[in-house]
């Protein structure tokens, strides 16, 4: 088993296998995107299953696939098909925009991933152009269809929510629980993106939410398990879906963090809002032994930090984009 200083069981990894994406959404880039990782400083699949089977022998043994988009990287699916041989993974992820999905779901399913998390934050065609400066809102619902087909469940849709932009579909998302087996998160809008500028008015705290879902139906909480997230659990009487509350800014849920970043261009990142990264990409590449990989780890641990510093005044934000984490 995995412990950092602060005693927190780190038992998860979230690999981001590109920072590329197919889309540009407002408050993450602007329109021209931002600058890519050059492809020679991206780690291999070989690499990447490497890093993960030492961590894995160590006590990761939840792995997720982030970006970017994920989906876009060439031979993703045999990559999966790869990670899930590896003995000791108890849950493989994978968070996509969903325009590749429908595409990709069945595949997905059959090489062995067990579920997705998938990002939309709005339910309206037109707004989704605005929100994405793409077209595509019927290309993700399809792939959401095709995710519930493929039973990549349970299906997660992370809805960012912010003032201005969709704070009028808090209740309409929540509707969609009602028939459908999906869960509904509402994340808090973090200071993390290179796109439009973060104000703290922006934000819809998760008790703002809250309350208004409140004054649809009663939420019944329910009890999170050793692998849940940060989200907080709840449900509606007789709904098939399930409700979740993403507070990275107004809840502090840091002294339960159980997480490591792999990013795409082989860092350790100890924290979605520190600089701190712990190289691998460099030992891999210079014939470094798997004892010298696992010293990485340990090292990533050392180092991890209590909490994030969002809302204080030391708070700086971070170097890279979130594209480039992972989320
Ligand atoms: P589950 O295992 O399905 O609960 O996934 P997850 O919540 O770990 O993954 P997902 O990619 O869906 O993440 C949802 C969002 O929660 C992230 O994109 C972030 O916005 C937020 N989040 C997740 N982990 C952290 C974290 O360690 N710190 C902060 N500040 N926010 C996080
Ligand atoms: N605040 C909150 N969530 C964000 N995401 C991207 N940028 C931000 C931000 N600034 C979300 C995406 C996706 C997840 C991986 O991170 O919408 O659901
Ligand atoms: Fe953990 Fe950092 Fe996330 Fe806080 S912000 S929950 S310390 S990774």
């Amino acid at each position: 088993m995995l412990f950092d200083p602060f005693q927190r069981r780190i038992n998860y990894l979230r690999i981001s296998v590109t920072d590329r994406c197919n889309l540009r959404c407002r408050y993450c880039m602007p329109e021209e995107g931002i600058p890519t990782i050059p492809h020679e400083k991206i780690l291999t699949y070989e690499e990447i299953l490497r890093v993960v089977r030492i961590f894995v022998a160590e006590g990761i043994s939840k792995i997720r696939l982030t970006g970017g988009e994920p989906l876009i990287r060439k031979g993703i699916v045999e990559f999966v098909a790869n990670l899930s041989k590896i003995d000791g993974i108890k849950d493989l992820s994978l968070t996509t925009n969903g325009i590749l999905l429908k595409d990709f779901a069945r595949d997905l399913k059959r090489a062995g991933l067990n579920r997705v998390n998938i990002s939309l934050d709005t339910l309206q065609k037109d707004r989704f152009y605005r929100i994405t400066r793409r077209n595509g809102f019927e290309r993700v619902w399809e792939g959401i269809q095709e995710a519930i087909h493929a039973h990549l469940s349970p299906i997660k849709i992370n809805m960012v929510a912010i003032r201005g932009m969709n704070d009028d579909e808090i209740e309409s998302f929540a509707q969609l629980t009602f028939r459908l087996p999906l869960t509904v998160r509402y994340i808090e809008y973090m200071p993390s993106g290179n796109g439009e500028e973060w104000k703290e008015g922006s934000i819809l705290t998760v008790k703002e939410i809250k309350g208004r879902l409140e004054r649809m139906a009663p939420l019944i909480p329910i009890a999170s398990n050793s692998l849940d997230g940060p989200a907080r659990r709840f449900h509606f009487e007789g709904a098939l879906g399930e409700i979740g509350l993403i507070g990275p800014v107004s809840d502090h849920f840091c002294g339960n963090c159980n997480r490591l970043r792999l990013t795409p261009d082989g860092k350790i990142r100890t924290c979605l809002f520190s600089d701190e990264e712990i190289d691998v990409r460099e030992y891999l590449r210079n014939g470094a032994g798997d004892e010298e990989l696992r010293e990485r780890l340990l090292e990533a641990l050392k180092r991890k930090p209590e909490k994030h510093q969002i809302n204080t005044r030391q708070f700086k934000k971070c170097q890279r984009n979130m594209s480039a984490i992972g989320g």
